[in-house]
């Protein structure tokens, strides 16, 4: 079988898993029949240390993007886990090549305005997919369903421990006091375009929701400060002409990266799989 050639850009938390499971994928039985070509990080220890844990380390192992024009000749998908920015500087030039992309760092089409059209408009014209993982959120199959038909509203609650805004600039103006808190408390509400203004760590959650649904000022955000949870917390409600559906999610940190949900490194991988098995169940 011909192997899907892969580049990854982005060798952290998410980056890594993803390398693995295609370095690993006959033994696991993932059987996802990718190979990595490249590999690229701003920071070199980090394509060191992946390398160490892989069995075959790829032929290209870069830092930045030059000479990027013939390193994605070397592959047929390119993968993006590494920051908003990444989105920009590889992506579109992926793109404009023919190459089918996965993007990660999905809060970069709901901050950096006209992205999302203009990768939309060179991936028609170059007539290549880009994949969008689920990431750190459940529904995002329901939400995709309910829009064919109608949506009214998509509602994201996040809640976290107190401890979990310190540092947060938007709770520090709004003079709260994080130690204080003994029953949950509603820091923000609003809409998801203005939520990851001040809650830019909700931005790629607020992303996925807003792009399978209604949009980033249509999309409504809470931010609740609770006590009594250890973990990030994610409900939604979403209704529409379906009905009314609700999920919540108690994501578990990725070992590597507390700040990244464990479950977005297995939805890009489960995404392969779909790139790769001819069946597809799930919308
Ligand atoms: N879709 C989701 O639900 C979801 C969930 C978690 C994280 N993410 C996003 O995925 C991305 C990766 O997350 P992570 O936890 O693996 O982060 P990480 O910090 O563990 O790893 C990111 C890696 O990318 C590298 N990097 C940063 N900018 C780069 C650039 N311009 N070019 C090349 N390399 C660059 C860093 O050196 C680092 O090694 C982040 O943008 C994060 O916000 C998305």
């Amino acid at each position: 079988m011909v192997k899907t050639r892969v580049g990854v850009v982005g060798c952290g938390s998410i980056g890594s898993e993803i390398c693995k499971a295609i370095d690993s994928d006959e033994a696991t039985g993932l059987d996802l029949g990718m190979e990595l070509k490249f590999l690229i990080d701003t920071n070199p220890a980090n394509v060191d240390r992946l390398c160490k844990s892989l069995t075959k380390t790829p032929d290209i192992l870069k830092s930045d993007n030059t000479g990027l024009d013939r390193v994605l000749d070397t592959v047929d998908l390119v993968i993006e886990c590494a920051s908003q920015a990444a989105v920009r500087e590889f992506i579109i030039p992926a793109l404009k090549k023919g190459k089918e992309v996965m993007i990660l760092s999905v809060g970069a089409l709901l901050c950096e305005s006209g992205l999302f059209e203009e990768i939309e408009k060179i991936a028609k014209e170059k007539g290549c997919k880009v994949h969008i993982p689920s990431g750190a959120v459940a529904g995002i199959d329901g939400l995709k369903s309910g829009a064919i038909g109608g949506i009214h509203k998509v509602e994201l609650t996040t809640k976290k421990p107190p401890s979990g805004f310190e540092g947060n600039r938007y709770v520090k103006g709004q003079g709260i006091d994080l130690l204080s808190i003994k029953k949950a408390e509603t820091l923000f509400m609003g809409h998801a375009k203005e939520a990851v203004k001040y809650f830019p760590e909700n931005v790629n959650v607020a992303a996925s929701l807003s792009i399978a649904g209604i949009g980033s000022e249509a999309t409504k955000v809470k931010i609740v400060a609770d006590p009594s949870t250890k973990k990030n917390v994610h409900e939604i409600v979403v209704k529409g002409e379906f009905g009314k559906f609700f999920v919540c999610i108690e994501n578990e940190p990725s070992i590597t990266n507390p700040k990244t949900s464990y479950l977005a490194a297995l939805s890009a991988i489960a995404t392969l799989k779909s790139i790769s098995y001819p069946i597809r169940v799930g919308t």
